[in-house]
């Protein structure tokens, strides 16, 4: 696999490849379409990171998905504090909601969104979450789909940027920083 390298900053090595993303998407499709299967599932994925993830997510569902999309900032590091740049565009009131993530670190921002979401009176509420960097957790936070757990390394590609570089990578890389 050719290994990026953008201007002066290299992707290390590569952490998760294309098979790989591909058959652990696939299974969290099917496992989610199994606990859904009564209700349907409205899927709220959060950009940008995810946009990636939530494309592949969707076409192995095999129930009926809603599909909605947020934007989010993040005001400095280690806050939990976002700024909400793009809101959904329907009521989530009443749905199964299942917030799709490109990466848990600390937390903070997907607890933050959590209990902004849960205030518009969803049926209920999950994360789904491609990348957990488990062991830099800070707030706990059940994760109920979950992709790979992986170590404190910066990672970029299929969807994830260093400074907007690197999204479109097909696999999960390690940054040479
Ligand atoms: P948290 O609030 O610390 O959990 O941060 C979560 C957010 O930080 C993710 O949604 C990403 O946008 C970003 N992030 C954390 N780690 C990485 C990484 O290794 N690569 C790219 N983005 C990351
Ligand atoms: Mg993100």
């Amino acid at each position: 696999m050719k290994i990026s390298n953008d201007g002066d900053i290299d992707v290390a090595k590569v952490l998760i490849t294309p098979d790989r993303l591909q058959q652990r998407v696939s299974e969290l499709a099917l496992q989610i379409s199994q606990d859904f299967s009564e209700t349907g599932v409205a899927l709220v994925a959060i950009l940008r990171g995810s946009f990636v993830f939530a494309a592949d997510l969707i076409r192995y569902i095999t129930i009926p998905v809603y599909v909605d999309f947020m934007s989010i900032s993040s005001y400095g590091s280690q806050t939990g504090i976002v700024r909400i740049t793009k809101d959904l565009d329907e009521s989530i009131r009443g749905r199964h909601v299942l917030m799709v993530e490109d990466i848990i670190d600390t937390g903070l921002t997907a607890s933050y969104l959590i209990q902004n979401l849960r205030r518009r009176e969803p049926a209920s509420i999950e994360i789904c979450a491609l990348l957990d960097k488990s062991a830099r957790r800070i707030i706990d936070l059940p994760i109920k789909y979950s992709g790979f757990d992986i170590p404190d390394v910066f990672v970029v590609g299929y969807g994830m940027d260093y400074r907007q570089r690197f999204r479109n990578l097909p696999y999960i890389g390690v940054l040479a920083l």
